[in-house]
């Protein structure tokens, strides 16, 4: 391997989760009603390689729309955007992201890419995994969270900042707003944001995407408690929970939740917190909102950027939004 293919691995995250923000998330999560838990849990080696199966699930259908969309469109998002610094946050294994790369690089402008991901292992992967494809393109990736570290992006050339896989969607509406607001206060005039969205649409397809026939996603769901377990010495009994998934209407959001179906005690030392739970009691463990393209471009409008082009793939399952900071 030669110098230039080496990439530049930054570290914002405390490498011991269980000293750092999951005590935080899970006393604050698990210490009120209704229960819930923070979704950055989900993505530890094991997490991350659940979600890359969910992925390539029949039923899951964002991922190939999403990549559709870039597929027809990547072209013309290099040359609107005009960056030079590809930013993508949450960027897992950046497969999706090749698209957009081949595309910059065919017009010559990009002179650097920078992944953002709390899940170390697959960010380093992926960026040497990048840095020996592209040749010449710097890489500098990011170990950081999405919410916190949006102030340590790296500086300089135009820069277009890439937030996809529907991802936005698992924050709740204020941490959205906050995340927006926060986003395109740390953006420079001329900087864009490519932002991917999943579509409202029927029940039933939603539904199936996230309880899959093969019981990927339960167990994904699930991992989140063997975190709990592993980092933080809780006893949670994995098989004392059912994986309920469902589409909340009024929100326009799949709510996902693991409920107890014993009465049982458990016991968090790591968070010293102890958790009675009923027979029946539920954990909501993450939420994925849908949108509609008003919504999104109205969003991107509060938090201060211009939308400048939406593109839908031929089914209209999903959404792709750039918008600039003027
Ligand atoms: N962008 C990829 C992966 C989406 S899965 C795709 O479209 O397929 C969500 C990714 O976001 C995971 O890799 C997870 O580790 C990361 N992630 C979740 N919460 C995060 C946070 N708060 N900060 C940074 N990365 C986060
Ligand atoms: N951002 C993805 C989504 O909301 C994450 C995801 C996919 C997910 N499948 C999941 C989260 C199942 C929890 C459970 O679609």
């Amino acid at each position: 391997m030669s110098d230039e293919a080496m990439p530049v691995v930054s570290v914002l995250l405390d490498p011991d989760w269980a000293s750092g923000s999951l005590v935080e998330d899970v006393r604050r999560g698990l210490g009120s009603h209704p229960l819930t838990l923070s979704p950055k849990w989900l993505y530890d080696d094991a997490g991350s390689e659940l979600f890359d199966e969910i992925t390539r699930l029949p039923e899951y259908y964002p991922f190939g729309a999403e990549r559709a969309i870039l597929e027809a469109h990547a072209g013309e998002i290099a040359e609107a955007s005009g960056a030079t610094t590809l930013v993508e946050l949450g960027s897992g294994t950046s497969e999706k992201t090749r698209l957009l790369l081949d595309a910059f690089t065919e017009a010559g402008q990009l002179t650097r890419f920078a992944p953002v991901d709390v899940s170390e292992g697959t960010l380093r992967e992926a960026a040497d995994a990048i840095a020996q494809r592209y040749d010449g393109l710097e890489v500098e990736a990011v170990v950081g969270d999405f919410t916190l570290h949006l102030a340590h992006l790296p500086r300089g050339g135009r820069r277009m900042v890439a937030f996809l896989g529907g991802t936005i969607g698992n924050l709740y509406l204020e941490e959205r707003r906050a995340f927006l607001g926060a986003l395109a206060d740390v953006l420079e005039p001329g900087d864009s944001v490519l932002l991917g969205t999943d579509l409202v649409k029927s029940a039933d397809r939603l539904v199936a995407a996230y309880d899959d026939s093969a019981g990927v996603t339960a167990e994904f769901v699930l991992n989140s408690l063997r975190v709990l377990n592993r980092e933080l010495g809780a006893d949670f009994d994995l098989t004392s929970f059912s994986y309920i998934p469902f589409w909340d209407p009024h929100m326009e959001r799949m709510d996902l939740r693991l409920r107890s179906e014993t009465p049982q005690r458990v016991t968090i030392p790591g968070a010293d917190l102890v958790l009675d739970l009923a027979m029946g009691a539920e954990i909501r463990i993450e939420i994925s909102t849908k949108f509609r393209v008003s919504r999104i471009a109205a969003e991107l409008e509060t938090a201060g950027l211009a939308v400048s082009r939406v593109w839908t793939d031929p089914d209209g399952d999903f959404a792709l939004t750039l918008a600039t900071k003027p």
